[in-house]
């Protein structure tokens, strides 16, 4: 199986490349709809983007304007990952306020008030964040800056927009998801001097400017991570390559504990192998190295069959659960009482006509579905399709009897074993 570029590396990593005064080839982009509005937002702002395969050139040489299209911003909440490279390479930038989603809130005050310390403007007004840089050289100034929470978006807006700074910013209590890191990499190829990405103190030494690279992000742990989940809840042994097995310890270590083995075979490919059951686990979500909260929907479909009761809460985000009522309608047996669902295996689950209301609910969805007997009918795969490249293909190749039956964003998927 062919585990594709991270969403949530490309996402950023566009974003990042308004950074650099020249062009940039980013290498290893899934194909997804999310990414097709961060290259629309890149287009809008008048930066020239050619895409070859899986490989993207841009060229934010000269920034036509500074502000994010609302249409566009309102269906991708990453859009909001220009505001940093904006307010660094311009000194003004005017993006929509991202509204919440169906997992939460998704306030961004983290990321304002780390950019007003680096000395910006910023004020809210009918529903768009203006920012700018006062003063004649319009650029932002090296702080120190402490994050009430880890947050992956807010530790990757400042960290960009420190790039191109005066003087030094330290980030404390960053975020040291994987997709950091790799934004990080792809801007030290560029000329930033970034240090500590990937520890919860990340130290950026800001430079006049940033040149071109050719840089591939990370293969995607959360569609890796949704593969493994797949072999579990079918007992079926297979392989996934390219992964990088250390973005995935939190993952594995749930994985051998409800029964099965993760093998690492080489540098960068992993074989699952099933256990005899799925036993129990409790697990609870947090920011990197915890276990990620976007594989929390997949582990839910696995442990509404295992034979025991299982305990899994959810800390990151306060209305991710919503899978669970569909995954309930399938035969599971899930109570929730606040962000934890307790969950009392069952021997099988039925195949039923389901809702996605979000991107990892789907997934887990689909999931339910290999594992039901009978068919299930999966409506809204316009979640699915912003964070998984072909996903009823490679599940096709894995033996997965899915089809999708209508072109239209609200088609069907009809699972059956
Ligand atoms: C990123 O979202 C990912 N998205 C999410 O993946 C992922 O679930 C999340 O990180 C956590 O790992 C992208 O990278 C594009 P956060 P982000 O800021 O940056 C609160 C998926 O399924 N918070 O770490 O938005 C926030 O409300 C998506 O691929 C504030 O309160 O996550 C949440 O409760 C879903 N104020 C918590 O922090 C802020 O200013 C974590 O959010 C910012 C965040």
């Amino acid at each position: 199986m062919a585990i594709s570029g991270a969403k949530n590396s490309a996402l950023v990593v566009l974003a990042g490349s308004l950074l650099c005064s020249q062009s940039c080839r980013i290498r290893n982009i899934p194909s997804l709809v999310d990414v097709n509005r961060m290259l629309e937002v890149l287009l809008a702002l008048g930066v020239k983007v050619t895409r070859d395969g899986s490989a993207v050139d841009i060229d934010a040489t000269a920034i036509q304007h500074t502000r994010a299209p609302y249409d566009i911003v309102s269906r991708l909440r990453a859009s909001f990952f220009v505001i940093g490279p904006l307010l660094a390479r311009m000194g003004v930038a005017r993006v929509p306020l991202p509204g919440g989603c169906e997992i939460g809130a998704r306030p961004v005050e983290l990321h304002v008030r780390g950019l007003q310390a680096m000395g910006a403007d910023v004020h809210i007004d009918h529903g768009t964040v203006h920012a700018y840089v006062p003063g004649s050289r319009g650029r932002l100034k090296g702080a120190r800056i402490y994050l009430d929470y880890p947050s992956v978006g807010a530790t990757e807006t400042l960290m960009m927009a420190a790039t191109l700074a005066d003087g030094e910013t330290v980030i404390e209590n960053a975020a040291q998801e994987p997709e950091v890191t790799d934004l990080a990499n792809f801007c030290r190829a560029m000329g930033a001097r970034i240090r500590g990405a990937g520890t919860n103190t990340i130290t950026i030494a800001g430079v006049p400017s940033l040149h071109s690279t050719d840089y591939g992000i990370i293969p995607d742990r959360i569609e890796a991570g949704t593969f493994l989940v797949a072999g579990a809840i079918t007992h079926s042994e297979l392989t996934l390559s390219p992964v990088i097995p250390e973005h995935l310890t939190a993952v594995i270590a749930k994985l051998h504990e409800a029964g099965g083995q993760v093998i690492s075979e080489g540098m960068n490919q992993l074989r699952y192998v099933p256990g005899d059951t799925i036993r129990p686990i409790d697990l609870q979500t947090g920011p990197f190295p915890g276990f990620p909260t976007d594989m929390q929907a997949q582990f839910m479909a696995l442990m509404a069959l295992c034979d025991g009761n299982s305990l899994i809460t959810e800390t990151v985000f306060e209305n991710r659960l919503r899978h669970v009522a569909e995954l309930n309608r399938m035969g599971a047996d899930i109570r929730l009482n606040g962000n934890c669902a307790i969950i009392k295996g069952v021997s099988h689950l039925s195949g039923a006509p389901v809702l996605a209301t979000d991107l990892r609910a789907s997934a887990a969805l689909v999931l339910a579905g290999l594992a039901a007997n009978g068919t299930t009918v999966l409506e809204g795969l316009q979640h699915l399709d912003r964070g998984y490249e072909c996903l009823e293909a490679k599940f096709k190749q894995l033996g997965a009897q899915i089809v999708r039956r209508s072109a239209s964003a609200t088609a069907e998927a009809v699972i059956s074993v």
